[in-house]
């Protein structure tokens, strides 16, 4: 299925977020929880906030909502220190007010004629997998399952529990799952080739390869494919899709200024039908199809 992108209605919201907690983990790696309530009733699996992350910094960083709750009003995102932004993020106390620019972009468009969805998150590309298992689990009676395999070379944000969730196709011994989604009944599975216990011993795509390569052929034309990761994560991605000829959309990260569609600081090259194109990550994505981004090689 191509993503079908709704014609964008500049509806991102300006918002005084309030800080109401961050909980450390190793590697620098942060889970912040902000309480925006108008920007959390209409985030989506894979859209994003544009983050003031200090007053004094001029510009603002981009970061995926994880997790929004329309109850309390409260956004969760995971986010790993790379420079100075985050630094200053990841010191902000409770009670701190964040300006907060979102929700941005148009998210992943599951596909209900190819239900079985596998997601693939790399370190910080994690958190929209997360919202997608969410929004996929909400949407169970319309047949979709999901199977989330995460990949990271640092530890993991979270602590990993040992799946009671049978896959079928996953190597004997990658038992390593992610705690929410293992509570939520959403199966999950862990990669690394750090040693991790519990975790398969590579990368997350040959996992997936693993995985769908053991799939009859009517079960792999339900199956769709999501991912949000590093490059290198995301065209490997893309291969496999190609390889298996499951329909896959990834989420790209571009460096980016006003994240609103105003400058094309963050356009790129696509493959369309009609030749290549230049899209903005920002608001034409930063979801797209694999194929527009990694277009297929020959065999
Ligand atoms: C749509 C989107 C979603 C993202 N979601 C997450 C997330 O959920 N968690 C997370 O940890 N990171 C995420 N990132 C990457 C994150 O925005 C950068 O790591 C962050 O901006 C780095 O800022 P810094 O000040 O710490 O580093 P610096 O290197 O000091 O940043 C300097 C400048 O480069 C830009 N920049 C640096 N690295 C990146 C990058 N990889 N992508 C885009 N801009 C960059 C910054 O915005 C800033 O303007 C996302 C990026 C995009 C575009
Ligand atoms: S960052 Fe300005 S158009 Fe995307």
């Amino acid at each position: 299925m191509s993503v079908a992108h709704p014609v964008h209605r500049g509806s991102i919201l300006l918002e005084d977020a309030e800080v109401v907690g961050q909980a450390a983990w190793p590697g620098r790696q942060y889970v912040l929880t902000l309480r925006a309530p108008r920007v959390a009733a209409r985030a989506t699996a894979g859209s994003f906030v544009h983050l003031t992350c200090d007053e004094h910094l001029p510009m603002r960083r981009p970061l995926s909502v994880q997790r929004a709750c329309v109850r309390s009003g409260t956004l969760e995102i995971l986010y790993k220190v790379v420079g100075d932004g985050l630094d200053r993020l990841s010191r902000a106390a409770p009670g701190e007010r964040l300006s907060c620019l979102g929700p941005i972009g148009h998210g992943f468009t599951p596909d209900p004629a190819r239900p079985l969805a596998l997601l693939i998150g790399g370190g910080v590309g994690m958190p929209p997998m997360v919202f997608l298992a969410e929004t996929l689990l909400a949407r169970a009676a319309e047949g979709f399952r999901s199977l989330a395999l995460f990949g990271s070379e640092i530890p993991f944000p979270f602590r990993m529990k040992p799946s009671t969730l049978v896959v079928p196709g996953i190597p004997d011994g990658t038992i390593a799952a992610h705690p929410l989604l293992e509570d939520w009944g959403v199966a999950s599975r862990l990669a690394t080739q750090a040693g991790f216990a519990g975790c398969f011993p590579g990368y997350v795509t040959e996992l997936a390869s693993a995985w769908l390569g053991g799939l009859d052929a009517a079960t792999l034309a339900r199956v769709s494919m999501y991912a949000c990761g590093p490059t290198p994560m995301l065209a490997a991605t893309a291969r496999v899709a190609q390889r298996f000829e499951v329909p896959c959309q990834v989420s790209l990260e571009e460096f980016m200024a006003c994240a609103v569609g105003g400058c094309a600081g963050c356009a790129i090259q696509v493959h369309t039908a009609d030749g290549p194109a230049m899209k903005r990550v920002c608001v034409d994505g930063p979801v797209f199809d694999a194929s527009a981004v990694f277009p297929p090689v020959a065999p």
